[in-house]
């Protein structure tokens, strides 16, 4: 056998209490309470394995001491006086790992749910540090992708489109020359419109890798730039308005703002069935807000609680994750029929914290 195995007894009643320790032997050393604040108390200084918690104690219900222990990812096994199907299913939904009636304590029964008590716990332990793991990498990921397109937004801006000028403007010069030789004259004409047709195209390519006005002037001139790209390119009319500037920001954040902002105006296009969105950018005690509005068909968001991202989009489900690592979180309110407002919630001080998930 390993290490022993360290219990929490909360239970007021020292008959039952007295039950219990006699079913438990080695390798389970015990520790006792008759109340909730001393049952905290000992499960902050001595952190136990498992708690066996009674849901009847005098000061605190067991149901409101329970979470505490779940947060910490420490098993509940609750220990029922009678049968009272209500209260166990309550338990099971907060954390608790098990249940047991008092009456029919028997050795084999506790071990055994305690033992497996524990390895479900651990199991969640895991799950959740993997999932955070996971969360982590996406995040990393997501920003790696960002400077990367920066990058070559930089190098389409500094270096190709400098050369492509310089092509069209030798092609101008061949053109100015070549008067009387007819031929030369339009090949250089045909070169320049080539590299104006170069050049616009890069132009367009520079801005949507990575708006630079995003990183010059701010996330709300970004803004307004996106207005104009999704009124020009999907004939969505964007109303901006704007009461903060959100300059505090950190840039990850602003581009990571930028790109959720993007992603839920391309689902008014594709989705909500009308040409008009507006964009509110607002703080509120201490949180910077940003509501994506319209008024189109709106859709039913009990679809989307119930759906993985495979069910529903990836959409909205990666925004909810990659806002969760600055601390901000998304809220919708939408019904058929009632047009879509959704909600982006930053922390003011988020933007200045560093870099989740590093420097990728
Ligand atoms: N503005 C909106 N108006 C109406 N329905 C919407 C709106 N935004 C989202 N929805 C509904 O919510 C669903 C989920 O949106 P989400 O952005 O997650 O996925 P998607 O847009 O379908 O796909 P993806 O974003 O992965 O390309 C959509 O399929 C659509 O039914
Ligand atoms: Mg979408």
């Amino acid at each position: 056998m390993g290490a022993p195995v360290h219990l929490l007894l909360v239970d007021d009643d020292e008959v039952d209490r007295e039950r219990v320790r006699r079913l438990l032997g080695l390798p389970y050393t015990l520790q006792e309470s008759a109340t909730g604040q001393q049952a905290l108390q000992l499960a902050r200084t001595h952190r136990p394995d498992c708690v066996l918690l009674d849901y009847r104690l005098p000061d605190i219900g067991g149901l409101e001491l329970l979470p505490q222990f779940t947060l910490s990812y420490i098993p509940v096994i609750i220990l029922t006086g009678e049968e009272s199907p209500e209260v166990i299913v309550q338990a099971m939904r907060l954390g608790a790992q098990d249940y047991l009636v008092k009456g029919q304590l028997s050795q084999m029964g506790l071990v055994h749910a305690i033992n497996s008590a524990m390895e479900k716990a651990s199991m969640r332990r895991d799950i959740e540090q993997k999932n955070q793991q996971l969360r982590e990498l996406a995040s990393a990921l997501t920003l790696a992708e960002q400077r990367e397109r920066r990058r070559i937004s930089q190098v389409l801006h500094d270096h190709v489109q400098q050369i492509l000028y310089g092509i069209q403007m030798r092609a101008h010069l061949i053109a100015l020359d070549s008067s009387g030789q007819d031929e030369l004259c339009e090949q250089a004409h045909a070169l320049e419109a080539l590299t104006h047709d170069a050049i616009r195209i890069t132009r367009t390519l520079t801005v949507e890798l990575s708006p630079p006005m995003l990183h010059n002037e701010g996330l709300v001139a970004a803004l307004r730039w996106l207005a104009n790209h999704m009124a020009d390119n999907y004939g969505l009319t964007v109303n901006i308005r704007a009461e903060t500037d959100y300059e505090s920001g950190s840039e990850d954040l602003q581009v990571l703002l930028f790109q959720l902002v993007r992603e839920l105006l391309f689902n008014v296009v594709k989705h909500a069935g009308v040409k008009q969105a507006q964009v509110l950018l607002y703080e509120e005690d201490k949180r910077v807000l940003i509501e994506v509005v319209d008024h189109g068909c709106g859709f039913d968001p009990v679809r989307l609680m119930h759906g993985g991202p495979d069910q529903a989009g990836f959409g909205l489900y990666s925004i909810r994750e990659r806002l969760a690592l600055f601390g901000g979180s998304l809220t919708i309110d939408t019904a058929p029929n009632a047009g879509v407002r959704a909600r982006i919630t930053t922390p003011i001080q988020s933007a200045c914290a560093s870099t989740p998930g590093g420097d990728a």
